[in-house]
């Protein structure tokens, strides 16, 4: 398997993908459906899903295929790609120009997420990283933060879609961890909350009930700038499980505890 054939190609796809995006944000055509009250998507996502599902069948027809708007490619072989063909809808439909597009790339065999390429098109910032061989923006290497004290750390978090009527809607987490902290955004896009882990922007991030799709390609972002990247009881991330916590790796410790209950 060339990683970095596959990279380079995720890349390029994620470019052409957010030329989508930028052409359907705060345009009259774009046409908002609601799955249900908070939880909506765009003519957009799925323009940007069909040209993302059929450019990766192209490239790799034997690759298996998972998208968040319900595309799937079903095979036996190794390579599984997580996409989010547009991260941060709800921004996007309000106008806000925090979105991207996401795509993550994980290996059965080795177990991990081998590539994993964000793209920001408003700010044209393309995050991408092959298994070790290290995360870049726009080409430069970067790393996480070297914050060392929750009173200084920024964090990020966001809040799930059934937030109204489930009572695992991260408000216990967010109202134990915010006085102890610096600051804390909800910029509305797990993959960039990411991916600005794995630049240093933030210091941290936790959510639950994420999906594939939202995780798989930041968390490598994260672990090849040199952070931590697992679930809220510090074992091994896995792209299937909900709920994950990453970090510069220095507060990881503290970011877990302080998410505990009491
Ligand atoms: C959502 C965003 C949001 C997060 C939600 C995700 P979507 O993805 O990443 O920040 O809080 O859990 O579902 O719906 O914009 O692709
Ligand atoms: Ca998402
Ligand atoms: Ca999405």
């Amino acid at each position: 398997m060339d990683l970095r054939e596959i990279s380079l190609y995720a890349e390029e796809i994620a470019r052409g993908a957010g030329e989508i995006l930028l052409k359907g944000f705060r345009s009259p055509g774009t046409v908002v459906d609601y799955k249900s009250d908070s939880d909506l998507v765009t003519s957009v996502d799925r323009e940007s899903e069909e040209y993302l599902y059929s450019r990766i069948r192209q490239r790799y027809p034997d690759h298996a295929i998972v998208a968040e708007e319900g595309s799937r490619s079903h095979s036996a072989e190794d390579l599984i790609w997580y996409v989010d063909p547009l991260d941060g809808t709800n921004n996007f439909a309000h106008g806000i120009p925090m979105f991207c597009v996401s795509i993550g790339v994980y290996s059965r065999r080795r177990e991990a997420v081998v590539a994993g390429v964000v793209y920001d098109p408003f700010h044209d910032e393309l995050f991408s990283a092959a298994r070790d061989s290290g995360a870049f923006l726009n080409g430069e290497r970067i790393r996480v933060s070297r914050i060392n004290a929750l009173s200084i750390a920024m964090l990020a978090t966001g809040f799930p879609y059934d937030k109204a009527t489930s009572s695992n809607n991260n408000l216990r987490e967010f109202c134990s961890i915010v006085p102890r902290i610096q600051g804390i955004r909800r910029m509305g896009a797990a993959a960039l909350d990411l991916s600005f882990v794995a630049c240093g922007r933030f210091d941290g991030f936790w959510e639950l009930k994420l999906k594939p799709w939202d995780s798989a390609a930041g968390s490598l972002l994260v672990e090849e700038a040199g952070g931590a990247i697992t679930k809220y009881d510090g074992s091994r991330y896995e792209p299937e499980y909900p709920e994950i916590v990453a970090s510069n790796g220095i507060l990881h410790q503290k970011i877990l505890d302080a998410l505990q209950p009491g």
